[in-house]
């Protein structure tokens, strides 16, 4: 927005209520992304009201829990406690807010399509209950054009004019859970509006909470810098995976190549193979720009490439285990298998696409018999059926013909898996630490 345009009437009321710390802000949905937000929200000074469909979610805040592995109780219990932190079920609160915040799932259909049912309900809600001189925020990661194609028009039924009346913008989320630097606070917030106004109220309502905010020239700008940020990580581990492969083929350590190369101060930056991709971004998110540019008739040749060499990690590490197994003697078929790490990435709880699902599976086909173990998960199953959880103890180690490596946890006695095993199979470099070269040792 340009000095000589004036800011419309309802924008300055809301900017003056930021001023006056007056602003109310809704979050719409209270998973990963949105708990961690609406804390920051408060930490800023705001006023925040959680909504969610789920029940035990509204009901853990109001006691002061969370269940989230990136705020503590203690976060939760100070907010709650000092007013500034609500949670309710009851979407008719959302006409007294100020700001809303959209943060629901946007998953994938079995077909690879967009799934954008829960962002639709959420906009379904807002929509009968917009008025005068509120923003709303999509977070929730989407095609370039979601909130001008779809949210748009739905809160425009109400007959109040964006940019005038309310303010409608895209910010996307970007936290990484369970990384100890990098929080939802101190990650830079991208923001676009759908008009220079919408821009201007929504940088203006995040910088209280998250004081580096990037403007961009629109909400489809601000979409598609996720998509890039994601696609850019699923194809660099798409190339690093085959770059795996081709280390096998050749005799070489692909951790050891991988360490060296970073050793270049400029120009290269490492990324590191494992069993498969997981968790609800890295898999997900390139598909929805796949699916946006196919009906522009374009194919996305890179994102097709990495996805299809990411989806056959967990048939190669299942190939690999297999001749390790045969190399003593062992089929696949009745070998007892302790699964270590079944969540999808280091220190965190969420099992969501983890690549432990896809790899135990088809070991599970092939009749290995499944155990595993992961300090951060307490209940794991496969298409419903519950896998047996065993201790990591010396001797539940030694009664497993192989442990298999699949996330790569800190705080796991890693010298007690090697000392027990019979076999084990890194496919993260978890035991790297050790610096063991043991044969019992093989790495992916
Ligand atoms: N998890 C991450 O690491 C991460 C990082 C960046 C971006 N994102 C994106 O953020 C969005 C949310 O992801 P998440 O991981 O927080 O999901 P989540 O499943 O952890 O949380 C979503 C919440 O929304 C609630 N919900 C569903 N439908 C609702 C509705 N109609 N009204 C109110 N609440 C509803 C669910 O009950 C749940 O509590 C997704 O688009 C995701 O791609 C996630």
């Amino acid at each position: 927005m340009t000095q000589s345009e004036v800011m419309p009437e309802a924008a300055g009321e809301l900017l003056r209520r930021i001023e006056q710390g007056l602003l109310e802000v809704g979050v719409i949905g209270l998973g990963y992304v949105g708990l961690p937000l609406a804390e920051v929200f408060c930490r800023g000074g705001y006023s925040v009201t959680g909504f969610d469909v789920d029940q035990r979610k509204v009901d853990a805040i109001t006691a002061g829990r969370s269940y989230i592995g990136d705020v503590t109780d203690e976060q939760v219990r100070a907010q709650v406690e000092a007013g500034r932190l609500h949670a309710t079920t009851d979407f008719d609160r959302l006409a007294e807010m100020d700001a809303i915040l959209i943060c629901v799932p946007t998953p994938l259909r079995k077909t690879l399509d967009p799934d954008i049912s829960y962002v639709l309900a959420a906009t379904r809600e807002i929509a009968g209950r917009l008025r005068r001189g509120q923003l709303v925020v999509l977070e929730s990661t989407t095609y370039p054009g979601t909130t001008e194609e779809a949210v748009l028009p739905m809160l425009a039924e109400r007959g109040l004019e964006v940019g005038r009346d309310w303010f409608l913008a895209f910010s996307p989320e970007r936290v990484d859970p369970s990384n100890p630097k990098y929080k939802t606070e101190n990650t830079p917030k991208v923001v676009g509006g759908v008009t220079p106004a919408c821009s201007k109220v929504a940088a203006e309502v995040y910088r209280r909470a998250i004081p580096a905010v990037h403007p961009v020239s629109s909400a489809r700008a601000a979409e598609m810098v996720k998509l890039l940020e994601n696609t850019f990580r699923l194809i660099n581990i798409g190339l690093v995976n085959e770059i795996a492969v081709i280390c096998e083929k050749l005799g070489l350590d692909v951790w050891e190549i991988i360490d060296a190369a970073a050793t270049k101060p400029f120009g290269f930056m490492p990324f590191y193979p494992g069993p498969g991709l997981g968790g609800h971004c890295i898999p997900i998110d390139p598909h929805y720009l796949s699916w946006k540019l196919r009906s522009l008739n374009y194919f996305t040749r890179f994102i097709d490439l990495a996805s299809e060499i990411n989806r056959s990690m967990p048939m190669h590490v299942v190939h690999r285990l297999t001749e390790l197994l045969n190399d003593r003697g062992l089929p696949l078929k009745g070998s007892r298998i302790l699964a270590l790490g079944v969540a999808y990435k280091r220190d965190c709880a969420d099992t969501r696409e983890s690549p432990a699902i896809d790899v135990m599976t088809l070991l599970a086909e092939r009749g290995a018999r499944l155990s595993w173990y992961d300090p951060h998960v307490s209940e794991f199953s496969l298409d419903g059926t519950p896998v047996e959880r065993v201790p990591l103890t010396a001797e539940s180690v030694a009664a497993h013909d192989v442990v298999l490596i699949l996330t790569d946890h800190s705080g796991v006695d890693y010298r007690l898996v090697v000392d027990n095993a019979q076999l084990v199979f890194d496919t993260r470099n978890a035991t790297k630490q050790l610096g063991t070269d043991s044969p019992r040792v093989v790495k992916l």
